[in-house]
């Protein structure tokens, strides 16, 4: 399809520094495409402390909206109108919409989760959730479940003052039961002899960062009717999914929570809904940014070695 822009093409930016790595513009523009919205979305590097004249060009040129990644997520806040209860107790901003002269902001990191896995037909009513990590992404992710109706939640940290004071901000919203510990061996093992769901939102297992579980036997406590998802997007295997395979244990990786969090962005952004078909062509942009960032990489090399 050739996309032609007119007057009334409404204009989104991805923006972040670095950008090389980001694949959210080419999934935005596949999703406009899917859903038969006249937009755009454009990669724009934004670097720290370039957000306010950003912003202020968004205001001037009436654009409709961005997307954001590091390091401006938490940056933002001080410039919105409006955000909603979890986006605020968080911290944490991935979207914002200019509308009627407001900038409105919101996460969508943890819906794309919660979607990602009740598209496997994994209802969260009532169930037992292992939550690793306390970082910026977990707080809406574990929020999200709470909302799907998750009962009871143990939050395990390598840190477990975060681990705290995470399971204290969820218990403002949620009724569940929180259970906040830090992440041993030990305790890995005690709350995943209990868990319906396990859901990996530390950095482990992650392909650039070197880090893995150093002690992966709580995989084998998990019932087995458990799931897993993990955010990681690569490897698309983690040596945690991995381990769970082996024991006949279900699981996703991050590639879902990237792909259903676009429908929660068509909603927000442009109020449409989409049917369950837009995730192959989500999954088709990712795959084809991906060859092109190889290609582009390959020439990048053959030129730095001057050939
Ligand atoms: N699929 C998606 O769409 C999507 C979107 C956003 C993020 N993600 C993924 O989600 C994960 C977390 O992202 P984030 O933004 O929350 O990162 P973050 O704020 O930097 O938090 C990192 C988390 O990992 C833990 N951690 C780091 N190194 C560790 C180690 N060596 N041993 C044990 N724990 C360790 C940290 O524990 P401490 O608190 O103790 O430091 C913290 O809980 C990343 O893998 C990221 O790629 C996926």
């Amino acid at each position: 399809m050739v996309f032609r822009a007119d007057s009334d093409t409404q204009i989104y930016f991805q923006i972040g520094d670095p950008l090389r790595f980001a694949t959210a513009a080419v999934l935005h523009n596949a999703m406009f495409a899917y859903a038969n919205v006249n937009a755009v979305s454009i990669n724009k590097v934004v670097k720290k402390g370039e957000l306010g004249r950003f912003i202020e060009g968004v205001k001037d040129l009436d654009i409709d909206g961005f997307d954001i990644t590091m390091p401006h997520k938490q940056d933002v806040i001080p410039f919105l109108d409006e955000m909603d209860d979890i986006s605020r107790e968080f911290q944490s901003v991935n979207h914002v919409n200019y509308r009627n002269g407001k900038l409105i902001g919101t996460t969508l990191d943890g819906i794309g989760m919660r979607l990602a896995i009740e598209a496997e037909g994994v209802d969260l009513r009532g169930k037992n959730v292992l939550i690793l990590g306390a970082g910026g992404v977990t707080g809406p992710v574990a929020a999200e479940i709470c909302k799907a109706g998750a009962s009871r939640m143990a939050v395990l940290n390598r840190t477990p003052e975060k681990a705290e004071t995470l399971a204290g901000q969820l218990e403002k919203h949620f009724a569940a039961e929180f259970m906040p510990d830090a992440m041993t061996p030990e305790t890995l093992c005690r709350y995943a002899r209990e868990a319906d769901v396990v859901v990996q939102c530390t950095c482990l297992g992650m392909l650039d960062k070197h880090v893995d579980f150093e002690d992966l036997s709580f995989v084998g406590q998990l019932p087995p009717h458990a799931f897993v998802a993990d955010c990681v997007i690569f490897p698309e295997r983690t040596s945690l999914l991995r381990a769970a395979e082996s024991r006949g244990i279900r699981g996703i990786n991050g590639f879902g929570m990237l792909i259903w969090q676009q429908k929660a962005m068509l909603k927000f952004h442009c109020g449409v809904d989409v049917d369950d078909g837009f995730y192959d062509a989500g999954e088709e942009a990712i795959y084809t940014a991906l060859a092109l960032r190889a290609a582009r990489d390959q020439r990048d090399a053959r030129r730095a070695a001057g050939k």
